[in-house]
C-alpha cells in the first residue's frame, strides 16, 4: 500500500480556556487550559488515524511550544516527522466568557523559517517519497518560506514518481497552481482566487473548473461548497456532489477532514466519485462535532452509504 505523507509547515498549538466575564484592567481567573494541536497537514493525519489509516505527519516545530507539539503528535500515536527551526512554533490561546458564551482568539505572529530550515524539509522529502505514494501539503506557509515553496515541493513529488495534493491559502495560494499536481481542494473563494475573478456563480462554474484544468498541471480539481457539497473535476468529466444535511455545531476543520477522507478512499483504490463522496461524508461528518475530534469514523460511513444511495 502506498504511504502518505502529511506536511505541515506552520503547525499551530492551542490553548482554550474560559472564565466568567472578560473585563479589563482585573486578573480573570480561567479554567484550567485545554492544549491541542493544529495546522492542515496535522489535521488530516489525525482524521486518517480516526479512519484507520496511517500516515506520517511532517512539520516543522521549534522552542518550548514544539516540544509541547511533538508530545502531543505522540500522545495521539500519530507517527511524526519532526524539523526542528530554531524559532518558536505559534501559539493561539481562546477564551471563552461563560457569561455571554462570545470566544476571543489571540494569535501572535508565528516562527521565521530560515532558508537552511525549509531547505531541509525539501531533502527530506526526497529521501521519504517513494513511487505511488501521495504527498498531502496543507496549511498556510509561515514567515520565510517562498510562496513558491510548493512548486519546489512538486518537483520533488514529479521525480520521485508520488502524487502531491495541495490545499492551501493566503500567499502560498497563487504560485501553488503553477505546480504538478494530482488534485487541488480548493473552497470556492480560494477558487476565486486561483481564477482571478471577484466571485462565481454556479452557472460559471464547470466551465471556470474546466478552464484551470487546462491552464495548469492539475489533474483533478475537487472544489469544496461548504453546506453545498462539492464540485469533483477532470479534464474528461465535471461532477457536482452535493452534501447530506447535517446537525452543524462547528465549521472548524471541515476542509481538512475532507483532504484525509478523499486521501483514505484513494489508498483504498475507489474511483474518484467514490473519493469524493467519502471526503464529502468527512466533511459534513466533522460539523456535526464539536471539541477535539474532528469526526467519527461511524457517522462517516452512515454517511457514505446514504450518499451512495441518493446521490
Ligand atoms: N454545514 C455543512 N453541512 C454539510 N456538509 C458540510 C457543511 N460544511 C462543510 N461541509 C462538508 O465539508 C466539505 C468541506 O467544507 P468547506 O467547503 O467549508 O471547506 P473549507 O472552506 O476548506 O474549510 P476549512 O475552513 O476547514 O478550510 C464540504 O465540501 C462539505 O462536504
Ligand atoms: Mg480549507
Amino acid at each position: 500500500m502506498p504511504k502518505i505523507i502529511t506536511l505541515t509547515m506552520n503547525p499551530v498549538v492551542q490553548k482554550d480556556t474560559a472564565v466568567a466575564g472578560i473585563i479589563p484592567n482585573t486578573k480573570l481567573r480561567c479554567d484550567p487550559p485545554v492544549y491541542d494541536i493544529g495546522g492542515g497537514g496535522i489535521n488530516v493525519s489525525r482524521v486518517l488515524k480516526e479512519l484507520g489509516s496511517p500516515s506520517l505527519c511532517m512539520h516543522l516545530s521549534g522552542g518550548s511550544t514544539g516540544d509541547h507539539l511533538r508530545q502531543m503528535i505522540a500522545m495521539r500515536e500519530i507517527t511524526q516527522k519532526a524539523i526542528s527551526i530554531e524559532d518558536r512554533t505559534r501559539d493561539y490561546l481562546s477564551v471563552t466568557d461563560t457569561l455571554t458564551n462570545l470566544q476571543y482568539r489571540f494569535g501572535v505572529p508565528g516562527p521565521h523559517v530560515q532558508k537552511q530550515e525549509w531547505e531541509k524539509v525539501l531533502t527530506q522529502l526526497q529521501e521519504s517519497l517513494q513511487k505511488g505514494d501521495i504527498l498531502v501539503a496543507s496549511g498556510k506557509l509561515p514567515q520565510g518560506v517562498p510562496s513558491d515553496f510548493y512548486i519546489r515541493v512538486s518537483k520533488i513529488t514529479d521525480k520521485n514518481g508520488a502524487k502531491l495534493i495541495i490545499d492551501t491559502s493566503g500567499d502560498a495560494l497563487l504560485p501553488s497552481k503553477k505546480a504538478s499536481i494530482f488534485m487541488m481542494k480548493p473552497n470556492l473563494k480560494e477558487f476565486s482566487i486561483l481564477m482571478g475573478v471577484e466571485s462565481i456563480s454556479a452557472l460559471h462554474l464547470d466551465s471556470l473548473a474546466k478552464k484551470f484544468l487546462t491552464q495548469n498541471k492539475c489533474e483533478v480539481l475537487v472544489i469544496s461548497l461548504g453546506a453545498k457539497g462539492a464540485l469533483l473535476a477532470t479534464k474528461e468529466f465535471v461532477e457536482y456532489i452535493p452534501s447530506p444535511v447535517v446537525h452543524q455545531k462547528t465549521t472548524i476543520g471541515t476542509g481538512d477532514s475532507m483532504v484525509a477522507g478523499m486521501v483514505y478512499s484513494l489508498v483504498q483504490g475507489k474511483s474518484l466519485r467514490e473519493m469524493v463522496h467519502y471526503g464529502v461524508a468527512c466533511g459534513a461528518a466533522a460539523t456535526m462535532r464539536s471539541g477535539t475530534q474532528f469526526c467519527n469514523k461511524y457517522e462517516v460511513e452512515d454517511l457514505y452509504e446514504w450518499l451512495k444511495k441518493n446521490c
